[in-house]
């Protein structure tokens, strides 16, 4: 894949580029936010059968879930021996476990005997006991007892060890992949990786919610993978972001969504004054009290920059004082194909998107709140379950969030009706040449590994 980069592109929104604002940080902005990756990737349609195609999802399950490197728990789920973790994806179930040897497998989920779930629930064992038979592995897949074992003459020691899969970690995050050929993690997530310097794996699970949503894995997180969607399901935010001057790169696997904030959209007919900026992105309506009045000549973007600063010192120390006014005010979405979205900088929040097995209509979203801490470790949070029929509102533990996840989940399960009527009279969805790269790059990768 050779892609255009952002500024040999001449298809532009006005208004400032990311790259402009920089320019104007008061402080040392990170080097790595300063380059340009591919974006764009042609102007094809992309086939609506593919949201809905049943023939499909086997095939997503052999050339995508069985082969690349997924995003499964996090770390501090299977910190001790004897955690454990079940990792469901398709319509394949895999076991996380942490040995009493400190190491850290995974397993397909699935008894030696007869092929009942080995584990339904996660949360600490002695050893993988089958709750059918009773067939029992001990913590490092060698297997332990078998009931009756006189009438399993063909059952041996060797050819009863549990088959694992590839397990290995990154920024806190526990990543499995059942292809023995693909290459190391560190290499899949390539530039993904520069998330690091934002110290992924010292956080804490603040929130985890988990919603069942009436779509396909795939629309549902292309609700999420450009910033072109706000002027329409998000116009609260318009006076504060610029939607439209985001910048979009792609690299190998992984792809990144930079939008500023504390500038206007493009969108808007008007100038807003700094005041209008500061109010909307403090989320105030027009006719909300105001929290704070700017003083003369000061931007929104620095008082915004200067307070995150502030608030992050409690966690950061005096590196709090080294953030860029882009770290602390625009958001970075990252993308680890096919359905990792860790967001960068401190904004704390992480997608995951998942098939609800082999059902292409419905597919679960979650959302983790990934938070620093100073001091001793704070438990994670459990997960909140959401079905189809409850929404984001009630996850209170998301704050202002909750508000706006519930204007993306609005719009899901039209797209997938629709989805089924365009069909009859037009082919394939048109997505955008520029603002929907991170989309396109996705398909450039799925159709690549799908052979379709
Ligand atoms: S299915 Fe597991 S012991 Fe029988
Ligand atoms: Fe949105």
């Amino acid at each position: 894949m050779t892609a255009p980069t952002r500024s040999e592109r001449t298809d532009r929104s006005p208004g400032p580029s990311y790259q402009d604002l920089l320019d104007a940080d008061t402080r040392e902005v990170p080097d790595f936010l300063r380059t340009e990756g591919e974006s764009g990737f042609g102007i094809a349609d992309i086939p609506a059968s593919f949201y809905f195609d049943r023939d499909l999802v086997a095939l997503e399950k052999e050339r995508i879930w069985k082969t690349v490197w997924q995003f499964a728990c996090r770390e501090t789920a299977v910190a001790n021996p004897g955690d454990t973790v079940v990792y469901d994806i398709a319509d394949l179930s895999i076991l996380l476990v942490r040995g009493d040897d400190g190491g850290l497998r995974g397993f397909y989920n699935a008894c030696l005997h007869r092929g009942r779930q080995l584990r339904q629930v996660d949360g600490p064992v002695s050893e993988l006991a089958c709750q059918f038979h009773g067939f029992c592995w001990d913590l490092r897949g060698e297997l332990a007892r078998v009931p009756a074992r006189w009438d399993f003459p063909q059952v041996t020691d060797e050819a009863f060890v549990l088959p694992q899969v590839r397990v290995d970690t990154w920024g806190g995050f526990v990543f499995v992949c059942l292809d023995p050929d693909q290459v190391p993690l560190r290499d899949y997530l390539g530039r993904l990786t520069e998330l690091e310097h934002w110290d992924m794996a010292g956080r804490y699970v603040e929130a985890h919610v988990e919603k069942l949503l009436p779509c396909n894995w795939k629309v549902a997180q292309e609700a999420f993978m450009e910033s072109f969607h706000v002027v329409t399901t998000h116009p609260q935010l318009l006076r504060g972001i610029g939607d439209a001057n985001s910048q979009y790169d792609a690299w190998g696997w992984t792809s990144r969504a930079i939008t500023p904030r504390g500038t206007p959209s493009p969108h808007l007919s008007y100038e807003p004054t700094e005041q209008e900026i500061f109010d909307a992105m403090m989320g105030l309506g027009l006719d909300d009290p105001r929290i704070l009045e700017l003083p003369d000549g000061a931007t929104a973007r620095t008082v915004i920059a200067a307070a995150t600063r502030s608030r992050m010192a409690a966690s950061l120390g005096p590196k709090a004082d080294e953030l860029s006014d882009s770290e602390c005010v625009d958001t970075f979405f990252y993308t680890a194909f096919p359905n990792f979205h860790p967001w960068g900088s401190y904004n704390r929040t992480c997608y995951r998107f998942r098939p609800n097995g082999a059902d292409p209509e419905t597919c679960f979203m979650e959302v983790l709140v990934l938070s620093p801490f100073s001091g001793e470790r704070p438990p994670d949070a459990p997960v909140r379950r959401l079905g189809l029929e409850q929404s984001f509102l009630e996850a209170v533990e998301l704050g202002p969030l909750a508000r706006v996840f519930f204007q993306d989940e609005y719009n899901v399960g039209f797209v997938q009706k629709g989805l089924h009527t365009l069909v009859e009279h037009k082919p394939g969805v048109s997505f955008g040449a520029y603002q929907e790269t991170k989309i396109r790059h996705f398909y450039a990768l799925y159709r690549g590994l799908m052979g379709i």
